[in-house]
């Protein structure tokens, strides 16, 4: 079975899916192959990053739920797109950005053991490595259920108390649902910050081992989720502090 890497936060707009995003390049590009799986229905993004759009009326996890279509012919492969003779491969499962079908989905709530079915056939047919799966921010049963069948958990805040403390009941959650592992991840950090003392106040807090900070990037806001950022800017001091997350998941 295939790694299952669910990431999650508190609050949305936290850096979630550009996080998830450069994760999955950096995977493949180190040979790995990967699914990028967008679950955040009510907000999807992942489809942006690579230039996937519906115009191209491809087929998403939204239209798999539904009974439309095979999970086979979601998985979009961008490989192309890293420009790099990597022996790895990535997949974009995107979640279909059209109000419809947003407005659809929030009405009855996605089957998840069709959703269960779908990654463990994706998984195999396609020989993954690794699934990565961007989460809708705050915890209802959906995400719950993400989180359970999960190998790690990434959380992602903000350096701010409402995070800190919005982040410790999922960290309860998560643990409840025995997920082997969960790494933080303060991200959008000042350069004033002390990185020391912001990893120390994240293990005093979670006990979850030293996290990672992310500091604010301005070219990575230029970008507006258009792009990975670690594709466009590969020598960047936070290119390499997301290799480092990297190693460590
Ligand atoms: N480290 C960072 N520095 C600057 N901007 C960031 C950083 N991380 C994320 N952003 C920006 O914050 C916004 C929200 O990010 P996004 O990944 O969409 O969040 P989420 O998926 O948690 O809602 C985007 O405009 C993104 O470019
Ligand atoms: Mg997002």
């Amino acid at each position: 079975m295939s790694t299952i890497i669910t990431i999650h936060s508190f609050r949305r707009g936290v850096g979630k899916s550009s996080l998830i995003a450069n994760l999955a390049v950096l995977l493949a590009l180190q040979g790995r192959r990967v699914a990028l799986i967008d679950t955040d229905f009510r907000a999807p993004s992942l489809h942006l990053f690579f230039g996937l759009s519906n115009e191209n009326s491809i087929h998403t996890l939204n239209d798999y739920l539904w009974d439309r279509c095979d999970i086979l012919s979601t998985a979009q492969d961008v490989t192309p797109q890293l420009m790099s003779d990597t022996s790895g491969k990535l997949f974009v499962i995107p979640a279909s950005g059209k109000i419809s079908d947003i407005m659809q989905i929030l009405r009855t709530s996605p089957n998840i053991d069709r959703y269960m079915d779908g990654l463990e056939k994706m998984g195999k047919e396609l020989d993954l490595d690794i699934l990565l799966v961007d989460t809708p921010a705050g915890l209802n049963e959906d995400t719950l259920q993400a989180i359970a069948v999960s190998n790690v958990v990434v959380l992602v805040l903000h350096p701010d108390k409402h995070d800190f403390q919005g982040t410790a009941v999922t960290v309860d959650m998560a643990r409840r649902l025995q997920v082997p592992a969960i790494h933080l991840v303060l991200n959008d950090a000042q350069d004033n910050l002390n990185e020391e003392d912001a990893r120390t106040q994240l293990e005093q807090t979670y006990h979850c081992g030293g996290g990672t900070v992310l500091n604010h990037t301005e070219e990575l806001l230029a970008l507006a989720s258009s792009k990975p950022f670690v594709l466009c800017y590969p020598e960047h001091p936070l290119t390499a502090r997301i290799k480092e997350l990297v190693e460590h998941l």
